[in-house]
């Protein structure tokens, strides 16, 4: 159902890989609510994936850009404005890898070249988009920024590796340049913390089905979909959500909010 939320506007989604991303959930509603819309994501998932499928579908360019390259975000930014014929209202950026994660290095035993990656791919490439957004002076005023994140950047969780660190750099940036954004072009920055999904990159966590599971447990209305993260991402680049800036904003059922309940009591005892 459309309401028209994002009429007249113009935005760039980054990381739209296939069906499951949360990103491409968020193209699919920005378009449904009246936006038009870019899409970016890596030369490689661009020639390999599925993203000229939703391009097609949704009539949106696609700019193949590396994150972590300032040139590449460069392009994304230019060429959007010019296909899409102005200044752009607002930014979701849905990014995240670890190579640690990927070729199953411990905590304790990290390769720091790949976890100088895993910052730079999923927090650093934040910063560098809201830089040479600003330089370039190519997001509207009143425009949104949105990043996703995870609660792990505020508490430990088993397996979240070297992400967990990403996604605590990536929620300081989100404060540190709101501010600056804020203060000079009146541009919100806001991250969400979303719930454990099911996605390629949310099935790379060591022991996601687990934790999955006790997550919709222990969140009084269960985990949060990609459909219904993609919907706050909605109000979140709305005009409804105005005076809403650097924060961290949880979508996670109320998880991050609880301490035990009676779900996860009674799975105990059922298994002692
Ligand atoms: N799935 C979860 O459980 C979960 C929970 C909370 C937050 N998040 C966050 O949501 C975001 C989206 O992830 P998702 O779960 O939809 O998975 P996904 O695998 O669909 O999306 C991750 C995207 O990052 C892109 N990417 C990787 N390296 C890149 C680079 N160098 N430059 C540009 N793009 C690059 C991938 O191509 C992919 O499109 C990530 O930031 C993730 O950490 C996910």
């Amino acid at each position: 159902m459309s309401n028209n939320l994002l009429k007249g506007k113009r935005g760039i989604v980054f990381g739209a890989l296939n069906e499951k991303s949360i990103a491409w959930k968020v193209a699919e509603k920005a378009v449904e609510q009246g936006a038009i819309i870019t899409l970016s994501n890596t030369p490689i998932a661009v020639r390999m994936g599925e993203t000229k499928a939703l391009s097609e579908k949704l009539n949106a360019k696609v700019i193949a850009a590396d994150a972590t390259s300032v040139e590449d975000l460069e392009q994304v930014f230019v060429q959007s404005m010019e296909a899409l014929g102005g200044k752009i209202d607002f930014v979701l950026h849905s990014i995240g890898m670890s190579l640690n994660l990927r070729k199953g290095r411990q905590y304790d035993d990290l390769d720091y070249g790949f976890l100088d990656k895993t910052l730079d791919i999923s927090a650093i490439s934040f910063h560098k988009m809201m830089q040479v957004a600003k330089k370039l002076d190519a997001i509207a005023e009143g425009g949104s920024v949105v990043a996703l994140t995870h609660i792990a950047a505020q508490r430990t969780f088993t397996g979240y590796n070297d992400m967990a660190d990403a996604k605590a750099l990536l929620e300081s940036f989100g404060r540190s340049f709101g501010y600056i954004y804020g203060r000079d072009k009146k541009v919100r920055v806001n991250t969400i913390s979303q719930s454990p999904t099911l996605t390629t990159a949310g099935q790379g966590i060591g022991g996601m089905d687990a934790f999955f599971d006790f997550a919709e447990k222990m969140s009084p209305l269960g985990n949060a979909s990609a459909e219904s993260c993609a919907d706050y991402c909605i109000v979140m680049f709305s005009d409804l959500t105005r005076m809403v800036t650097m924060q961290n904003l949880f979508h996670d059922g109320g998880f991050s909010n609880m301490g035990l309940t009676q779900a996860i009591v009674e799975d105990y005892i059922e298994k002692k």
